[in-house]
């Protein structure tokens, strides 16, 4: 099945409210913007207590994250506590699913222990999708991942992000740089920004790690780092997707960086102050050098933490008053 026409259950619940976060394609930007707003709420600085709230007590949040994650599984158990709600975390390769258990029997048991929220990570792109087709009415589903083809709260953050430190994404140039084709960071961060009026979007990829045409509409494309980044405000650096590549296709390391990484001298050719970003986990010395990503055009510690208040705002605005 084709990932891109995956997704086609219902998000929205009878009265208009978001009940299920799978994609960010096809929210309204009042929504997304909405969404950012309370994000900000929620996005303190380290130098203050992290914001807090009890606006999820007595409800139950389960993470099943069948794929490694740091970042996203560890802020939306932060995200789901500071705002008082029980999490449980299912590791997936020590469940029952390693006996042989379904995906959906290992969401029914937990539905009858009382779970509100289903947060997934998987390589098959279409389990967030299946799951939410299945769960109970009063149960929301949250993709922390789907595949290379949806990271919606990652995409989320990325534009809270630029938001924070250029006030805006309404006509910025945003480079994304790297491995474009298996990146569901890049297709929920193109989504993302072009819904809130960027000024162009371009994907910047080895010819090989380009996706197809039909996919990233309105989306400029360059296969020369140099020219890709010229100019832009933003750009934002993806790691080499190797899980999702046959062992044949897997780029050499050394001759990589030496074409693709983005060194200070690279970097040059942006804006001056241009925004560093990257999703993590980065592979220093391949896609990115060293002095580059923890340099002072780097936000990507401003991106971690901005993750457990995007997160924090998303389950409270599908759960909360449920
Ligand atoms: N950016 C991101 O999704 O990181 P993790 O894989 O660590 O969750």
């Amino acid at each position: 099945m084709s990932e891109k026409n995956i997704l086609s259950s219902n998000p929205w619940r009878s009265d208009g409210s978001l009940r299920h976060l799978l994609t960010l394609e096809g929210l309204s930007r009042p929504l997304l913007e909405t969404l950012l707003e309370r994000s900000a709420h929620y996005s303190a600085p380290l130098s203050v207590p992290a914001a807090r709230s009890n606006a999820l007590i007595g409800k139950t949040v389960a993470l099943m994250f069948a794929e490694p994650s740091t970042r996203t599984r560890v802020s939306f158990e932060l995200a789901a506590r500071r705002l008082g709600a029980d999490v449980i975390n299912i590791e997936v390769q020590l469940s029952s699913r390693l006996k042989g258990e379904s995906v959906l029997d290992t969401v029914a048991t937990l539905e009858s222990m009382h779970v509100d929220a289903f947060v997934l990570r998987d390589s098959d792109a279409s389990i967030p999708e299946m799951v939410a087709k299945h769960v109970a009415p009063s149960v929301s589903v949250i993709s922390g991942g789907a595949g290379s083809l949806s990271h919606p709260t990652q995409g989320l953050l990325d534009a809270l992000t630029v938001r924070q430190h250029r006030g805006r994404i309404e006509g910025l140039t945003i480079a994304i740089v790297g491995d474009v084709k298996h990146s569901r960071v890049a297709r929920s961060a193109a989504q993302i920004f072009t819904a809130l009026g960027a000024g162009e979007v371009r994907l910047v990829a080895p010819v090989g790690l380009m996706p197809d045409e039909a996919e990233f509409a309105g989306c400029s494309r360059f296969t020369n780092l140099d020219r890709g980044i010229s100019d832009c405000d933003v750009v934002m650096m993806l790691r080499i997707q190797k899980e999702r590549m046959t062992a044949a296709a897997i780029p050499d390391e050394a001759r990589y960086f030496q074409e693709w990484g983005l060194t200070r001298e690279r970097l040059q050719r942006a804006k001056p102050g241009a925004l560093v970003m990257h999703p993590q986990p980065m592979n220093r010395g391949v896609e990115i050098a060293s002095d580059v990503a923890d340099g002072p055009q780097s936000v990507i510690r401003d991106q971690v933490r901005n993750g457990v208040a995007v997160r924090m705002a998303v389950l409270e605005t599908l759960l909360a008053g449920r």
